[in-house]
């Protein structure tokens, strides 16, 4: 019956009899390095089907150098033996050289004609027939910047990099973290590696091409995918290191498997996690967080997790809630569970002002981030200048979970909400927190921050991933388990970074405008988060509208209809509503988003949507299970199951047409199509051919249990009780789980 069912997926076919036996593929060498002028490149065979290139000028790396990829990888030929900087031959760029890893080789060319001097590097895939395909080669036009070049541009040894590789106009690329973009193809775009609130770029991308790479650097920089070049830039750094790893064309599976080895692989989350998480700007004190979980309780709506978010504490950086406000913590929780079995979350912000308690200590610690102009201050906010705690340091992580492990764990709140932790200042880019009009929009440079590891330059994109391994850290600490084993608590962060999935954590997307055009972007970016390796992806869904951060947001609101669409939320990987609802009113902080609270006609509505969410626990444990092993994605843009079989989901995919920007697989079953435009009652959908030339295997909507066939837009009934949902197989396999 599975293997009937795979079979239906030409792919799944190509993924398992692709997939070679990779003791017989073991590859035939350690690695080489080359050594050119002042420059070395070191190539060596990494994981599975692939090679890991680091290269340096002058001197070699000292083994401090930040990194995000797990040496060895977690699946792989050889038996776990890590490389290290060990080669077995030396190469002075005279003649070809040829290495191969399962189905990938490395080989060198010559950038001149003449063939005197093969440096450069080019990446193939070998076919079943044996025929190699070239994946990717260094760019190199004779006259040009070279395609590895180095630049001494401050007073120390720390250089910039620029690698450039050869393209074309075809390539399709997939991941690379997330922008509020729309874009599910990055083709064409230039993107800052700098983090903001909504911009979490990250390098890591899937190409169309069939193979997968990791720019694996912690350094501010820049991903450009022209036309002709993709160029990977570190403003600041010791060493460039990259990872690619290759798979058969249209076997996105193989390919997230493979480079998820290299990055991290998702624990199981907790059961509860899976429910439904409720959040609001924001619960504001014991008695009216108490009093939610009795609406919950006497609504007899489910919930499995319930938020307190910012401003709960007395000063920013005391890591506790405000006695004043919440004057008996594990009462409260205790409560809590009592009446809904909920857990509790509680946010964090990274910034401390000298108001709170932890200041004097952090500051006489060393425990804060400092700045080369001395007083370290680098934003303000609510009327303090503020100081981060600075989270690359082990002492500073363990000293942040002291606190959080005494003032929240130890009284019931063992879940923590990572906010504003984008680094160097509080993340919002033009902003300055809205504290005056008179100072948002300046053009301000980045804060000139100095960590522990290094400065917001050349270690900056490691500050939101060292935050959630400060939580992970310390929840292992306290639950005496290991990293990589299920997780009974879990951290929700605004920001990650490479293999961010390896931790208990689960990103957002950020704060988000209450417009349609916001609703329709956002399923993109769960997309590419999926395509750069994070499963537990959510948004601020607000029930009625997205998140209204701002009173801005909230004007822009004015006299829109107030038609529900709560219902994305329930095919997302987790279901998490949190938002200031923008309502009509001038004060977007007094509006509520309580399942409850948008009229007696709408209740029933989202209350059905938040119990099939709980039907829906087999399925999802099963796609997260299958997460946890073999990295297969949960949210799935189309291009992962259908660009072999439906031609038009590649063309779609490539020109990032709505129908591959907004809809997408949610697990192997379930296809979604959110409403993205106010006031529809049917809604069309493109239904891809699902393979293997069998047209005829149905689509089948799940309200009314018509089938379709694939190949073909649909319209179909879209009340608000319908969240355009299809199903493949029987409904009996998707409800029990039985799925793969
Ligand atoms: C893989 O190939 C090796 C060498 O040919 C053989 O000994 C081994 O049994 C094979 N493994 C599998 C799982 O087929
Ligand atoms: C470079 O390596 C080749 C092959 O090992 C060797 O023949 C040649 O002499 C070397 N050239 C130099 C300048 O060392
Ligand atoms: C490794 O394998 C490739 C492909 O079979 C071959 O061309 C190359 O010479 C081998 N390299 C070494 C160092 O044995
Ligand atoms: C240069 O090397 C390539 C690949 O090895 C080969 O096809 C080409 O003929 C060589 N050119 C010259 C001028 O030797
Ligand atoms: C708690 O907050 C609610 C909502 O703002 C408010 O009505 C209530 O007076 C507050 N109670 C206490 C004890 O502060
Ligand atoms: C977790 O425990 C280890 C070992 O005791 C300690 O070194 C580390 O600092 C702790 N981490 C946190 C975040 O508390
Ligand atoms: C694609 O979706 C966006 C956002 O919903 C919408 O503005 C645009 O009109 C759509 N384009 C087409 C061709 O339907
Ligand atoms: C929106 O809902 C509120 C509260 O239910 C109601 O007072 C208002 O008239 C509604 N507005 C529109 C445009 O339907
Ligand atoms: C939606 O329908 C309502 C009621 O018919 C209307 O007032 C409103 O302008 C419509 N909204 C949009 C965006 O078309
Ligand atoms: C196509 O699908 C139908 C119905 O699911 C099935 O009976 C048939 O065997 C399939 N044909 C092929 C060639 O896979
Ligand atoms: C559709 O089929 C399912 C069983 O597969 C059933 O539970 C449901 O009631 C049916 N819906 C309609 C509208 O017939
Ligand atoms: C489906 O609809 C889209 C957008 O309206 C259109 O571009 C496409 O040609 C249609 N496809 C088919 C097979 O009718």
């Amino acid at each position: 019956m599975v293997l009937q069912w795979l079979a239906a997926f030409g792919l799944f076919v190509s993924s398992v009899s692709g997939r070679l036996n990779s003791s017989s593929m073991a590859p035939n060498s350690t690695g080489f390095l080359m050594k050119h002028g002042f420059e070395s490149v070191l190539v060596q065979p990494y994981g599975e089907d692939g090679f890991r290139v680091r290269a340096w000028p002058f001197r070699p790396p000292n083994g401090n150098e930040i990194s995000f990829l797990y040496d060895p990888p977690l699946e792989g030929p050889e038996n776990g033996e890590p490389h290290g900087m060990s080669y077995d031959i030396k190469y002075n760029g005279t003649g070809p050289m040829v290495l191969q890893n399962g189905n990938t080789i490395v080989k060198t060319f010559s950038p001149i004609a003449d063939n005197t001097s093969m440096t450069r590097l080019a990446f193939y895939r070998t076919e079943s027939d044996g025929s190699e395909t070239l994946l990717l080669n260094e760019y190199s036009p004779i006259k040009s910047l070279n395609s590895r070049y180095y630049s001494w541009d401050g007073p120390g040894y720390e250089f910039s990099a620029a690698f450039s590789f050869a393209t074309d106009a075809d390539e399709q690329v997939y991941g690379t973290g997330t922008q509020a973009d729309g874009m599910v193809n990055k083709k064409g775009m230039v993107i800052d590696l700098i983090n903001f609130n909504t911009h979490i770029p990250t390098p890591v991308y899937m190409s169309s091409r069939g193979y997968g790479f990791v720019w694996n650097s912690a350094a501010e920089g820049q991903m450009e995918f022209s036309t002709l070049r993709n160029r990977f830039t570190s403003r600041s750094t010791t060493l460039v290191d990259y990872a690619i790893t290759s798979a058969p064309t249209g076997d996105y599976d193989s390919l997230q498997r493979k480079l998820s080895a290299m990055t991290g692989r998702a624990p199981q989350p907790p059961a509860w996690s899976l429910g439904y998480l409720h959040s609001k700007l924001r619960y504001e004190n014991q008695s009216e967080f108490i009093q939610l979980a009795q609406d919950f309780h006497d609504y007899n709506i489910p919930v499995s997790m319930l938020v307190i978010d910012y401003q709960s504490w007395a000063a920013q950086g005391d890591w506790g809630l405000d006695p004043a406000l919440w004057p008996n913590v594990s009462y409260m929780s205790q409560r809590v569970k009592e009446l809904t079995g909920a857990e509790i979350m509680a946010s964090l912000w990274p910034s401390v002002s000298d108001k709170s308690d932890n200041y004097e200590t952090m500051q006489i610690e060393g425990l804060l981030a400092a700045t080369r102009s001395g007083p370290g201050v680098t934003d303000s906010w609510n009327g303090s200048y503020i100081r981060n705690i600075d989270s690359t340091n082990p002492e500073a992580r363990a000293f942040l979970w002291n606190r959080l492990r005494v003032n929240y764990y130890q009284n019931g709140i063992k879940n923590f909400w990572i906010d504003q932790a984008d680094g160097g200042n509080l993340g919002e880019a033009y902003q300055n927190n809205g504290q005056s009009t008179y100072i948002e929009s300046i053009p301000y440079p980045f804060a000139d921050v100095l960590y522990h590891a290094g400065t917001q330059m050349s270690i900056g994109k490691l500050y939101p991933w060292a935050h959630q391994q400060a939580i992970e850290e310390g929840q292992r600490n306290a639950t005496g388990s290991e990293m990589g084993q299920p997780c009974e608590y879990l951290s929700l962060s605004r920001s990650g970074y490479i293999g961010s999935q390896r931790f208990c954590s689960m990103i957002w997307s950020g704060d988000s405008t209450s417009v349609w055009e916001t609703l329709a972007n956002q399923v993109a970016v769960g997309l590419s988060a999926a395509a750069t390796g994070w499963g537990w992806w959510t948004l601020d869904i607000g029930m009625h509208y997205l998140h209204a951060g701002s009173k801005a947001c909230a004007n822009e609101m004015q006299g829109a209809s107030n038609q529900t669409r709560p219902c994305l939320g329930v095919a997302i990987s987790i279901l998490r509503n949190h938002g200031s609802r923008a309502c009509n009113t001038q004060d977007a902080y007094t509006c509520d988003n309580e399942p409850w609270s948008y009229g007696q006609k709408n209740t029933p509505t989202i209350k059905s949507y938040i119990n099939l969410r709980y039907q829906l626990a087999p399925y999802l444990k099963a796609v997260f299970s299958q997460f946890h092993e073999t990295g297969r994605m949960i949210m799935r843009p189309l291009y992962m199951d259908f660009s072999q079989t439906d031609p038009a989901i590649a063309e779609l995919t490539r020109q990032n047409a709505n129908i591959t920007t907004q809809t997408y697989m949610f697990g192997p079953r379930l296809l979604i199509s959110p409403v993205t435009r106010p006031n529809v009652t049917t809604w069309e959908v493109y239904l891809p051919n699902t393979g293997a030339g069998n047209v005829t295997r149905p689509w089948t909507y799940w309200w009314t249990n018509q089938t379709y066939a694939g190949g073909m837009n649909v319209t179909v009934p879209a009340p608000l009780e319908h969240l355009p949902v299809f199903h493949l197989g029987s409904r009996a396999d998707v409800m029990s789980g039985n799925v793969f």
